[in-house]
């Protein structure tokens, strides 16, 4: 089969690859720690390779795994299955010629799937549904190009498991040019993908179209998911090109996918935009500041385990707790707060030792100027 005509890598498909690789990093040794099996699904796989050589996003999860069990923190008694699902027969082909250069353990069972995503992905769900079985923990990439074969039915099954997520493409500015579009047929995608008829209501001519589609993709997920995200990806104009959502039900999921945003996004943790990718810090650090006066109106005149502020900082902020450790830090200098250690444990200042340590929200003495 001749060699297919590879898409050039644009900058915020490297920030998307990033964000993944980060992510994996994460997931397949803390997964891999308490379970035997884990699932890696790519439901629009690609060709494995772009037009200058980078590698596709099979190729950066099987590798992330790899090195994981290279460096023993991924137990080679766990199972690994990689389904990638390609329905381009040559991109297919191509990628399982870039697979077979990866010198792989038999742990690994890499699976390149000629489909559709939507109908492969059923299979497997109708499979352990009829029996029903559990599905091992799985992480479902769902990246398509345009809106149509993501159904959301599928992901609402997918996050029906525990400890199932999905980081799925959301092209918001394809389906904001074709959601007025005169064709029913183009139209009739819609509902399915967004699993509810409210996507039609969004008005046409309305400034916030762009935020409406995106806040009604997020309150379709957070029906069957705890804790949803969203990171946007900007084109050369700085324009909404598309947002990549993950959803889990994991708390440590999701903070470990903060943690990708912000090394992605080191003053938002939010966007990447191929418009200002040369520059490398164009936004100031706004907003962290922000942090210190959500934990200050929370927290006011009490005493908290350092383990609350963390669970309060992922799961009700934009921020992490690496964000909420250097701010007390700051005003512990300042004498805003007071850090009491457990008995018998030493502690350094500066340090915050989740386990270790308690914050007293008050001045503690009385400042005179
Ligand atoms: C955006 S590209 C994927 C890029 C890849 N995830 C990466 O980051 O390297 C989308 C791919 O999905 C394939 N595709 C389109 N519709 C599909 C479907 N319904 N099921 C499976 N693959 C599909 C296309 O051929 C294309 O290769």
């Amino acid at each position: 089969m001749s060699r297919p005509d590879l898409i050039d890598m644009v900058p915020h498909t490297a920030a998307k690859h990033l964000l993944l690789k980060l992510y994996l990093d994460r997931w397949f040794p803390i997964l891999g720690k308490f379970n035997t099996r884990l699932n890696y699904i790519d439901g629009f796989a690609g060709p494995g390779e772009y037009a200058g050589g980078e590698a596709g996003s099979p190729i950066i999860a099987v590798k992330s795994a790899l090195a994981h069990v290279q460096k023993g923190t991924l137990s080679s008694s766990v199972k690994v299955t990689f389904v990638f699902v390609e329905r381009n027969e040559a991109f297919a082909h191509h990628l399982r010629e870039q697979l077979a250069k990866l010198r792989v353990p038999s742990q690994f069972s890499i699976n390149v799937v000629d489909g559709e995503f939507a109908a492969v992905i059923s299979e497997i769900l109708d499979g352990a549904e009829d029996n029903n079985k559990q599905l091992a923990p799985t992480f479902a990439f769902v990246d398509p190009f345009g809106f149509s074969g993501i159904p959301f039915d599928l992901m609402r099954r997918i996050l029906a498991y525990p400890k199932c997520e999905v980081f799925i493409n959301v092209m918001v500015e394809f389906i904001n040019r074709f959601l007025a579009h005169p064709d029913e047929a183009v139209v009739s995608h819609f509902p399915i993908t967004f699993g509810t008829d409210e996507v039609l209501k969004i008005p046409t001519r309305s400034q916030r179209r762009v935020g409406q589609i995106l806040d009604l993709y997020r309150r379709q997920l957070a029906q069957y998911a705890s804790f949803v995200g969203r990171f946007d990806m900007k084109g050369k104009k700085d324009q909404q090109t598309y947002s990549l959502f993950f959803a889990s039900n994991d708390p440590k999921g999701f903070l470990k996918m903060k943690e990708a945003n912000w090394s992605v996004d080191k003053s938002t943790g939010s966007q990447f935009s191929d418009a200002f990718a040369r520059q490398s810090r164009l936004f100031e650090a706004m907003g962290v500041e922000g942090l210190w006066d959500l934990l200050a109106e929370k927290f006011r005149d009490q005493t908290v385990p350092m383990t609350e502020i963390e669970q309060f900082v992922t799961e009700n902020t934009d921020f992490i707790p690496a964000h909420a450790r250097s701010l007390l830090a700051e005003h512990e200098e300042e004498e805003d707060i007071s850090v009491i250690p457990q008995p018998g444990y030493n502690r350094r200042k500066g340090t915050f030792r989740s386990d270790k340590v308690s914050i007293r929200f008050d001045k503690p003495k009385e400042k005179l100027f």
